[in-house]
């Protein structure tokens, strides 16, 4: 059987197994999970009753066939040196390490390398994760991986070098989106007596409302503004403080963000 293992069971790893078995695109025997802490391993467990967990990486290695990495990028050369001394190389590496590059995998691993990067809000099953396959990945691990991944949102290919403005947006997204949701709710609780939580409860379905507009109707963010930002309305002078003062942080946010995802894992 072509057992799925998943090396780290933190935020990312307990996610994928979770995803995984609830979707229904795995099976609990086609799982094996493996994590540095006896903990992690017993919660694992615990959590799923009849689910594979090896003691140690290099066990887990051993008895499967694709083998997801879902610990922070600083452990990967630790956990891949670990393993590669009982893989043959024609098992199928995926790794969400951010700054470890194809290249890198490929040098040390002849078989089958991905890069993914699934996102926070995979755990409702929204939002896409981002898929890069190495130059040995053959069309049934490339669509296996893609499947997998298919079960806990979206999934989208994208160039090696397009993933680091791809995951600013689809993976540390979220956590802009809820920045903004937090300023927009404060501007709101600041200006009135509706209290905080209520601000931030307005605001969240706000923007899960315009989303939901924007997909549904395939109108673009521009037309909705000019639908909504009425010539001397009152939207339209929120929208043009926006836009004295937005560009500027946005493009800031975005440059710090893309130097310190060049230093992840150096
Ligand atoms: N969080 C996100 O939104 C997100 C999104 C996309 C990609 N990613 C990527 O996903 C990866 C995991 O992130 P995370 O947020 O899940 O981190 P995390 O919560 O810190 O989890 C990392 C896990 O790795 C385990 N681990 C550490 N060293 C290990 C080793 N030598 N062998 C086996 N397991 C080991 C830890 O085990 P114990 O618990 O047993 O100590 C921990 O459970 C990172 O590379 C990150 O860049 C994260």
């Amino acid at each position: 059987m072509n057992y799925v293992g998943i090396i780290g069971y933190g935020h990312m790893g307990s996610m994928l197994v979770r995803g995984f078995l609830a979707s229904g695109v795995l099976c609990i025997d086609e799982v094996v999970v493996a994590s540095k802490s006896q903990r992690s391993r017993d919660a694992c467990a615990a959590a799923w009753p009849g689910i594979g967990i090896a003691a140690t990486n290099r066990e887990l290695a051993r008895r499967c066939r694709t083998i997801i990495i879902a610990v922070r990028p600083q452990e990967m050369r630790s956990v891949l040196c670990e393993i590669f001394p009982v893989m043959d190389g024609d098992e199928h590496i995926v790794s969400l390490a951010a700054g470890i590059g194809l290249e890198d995998l490929e040098a040390a691993f002849t078989g089958s390398v991905t890069r993914v990067v699934p996102t926070a809000t995979s755990t409702v099953g929204r939002g896409t994760t981002l898929v890069c396959h190495g130059r040995q990945i053959g069309m049934n691990d490339a669509l296996r991986v893609e499947g997998l991944f298919s079960s806990i949102g979206d999934v989208m290919l994208v160039e090696e070098e397009d993933l680091p403005p791809a995951t600013l947006l689809s993976s540390c997204g979220p956590g802009l989106l809820a920045a903004i949701i937090e300023e927009l709710a404060g501007a709101t609780a600041r200006a009135s007596g509706l209290p905080k939580d209520q601000a931030v409860l307005l605001a969240t379905d706000m923007v899960t409302a315009t989303a939901a507009y924007l997909r549904e109707t395939g109108e673009a963010p521009g037309d909705l503004i000019e639908e909504v930002a009425t010539g001397g309305g009152v939207t339209e002078v929120g929208v043009e403080k926006f836009r004295e003062r937005l560009p500027a942080v946005f493009d800031e946010a975005f440059a710090a963000m893309l130097e310190r995802y060049g230093a992840v894992g150096k």
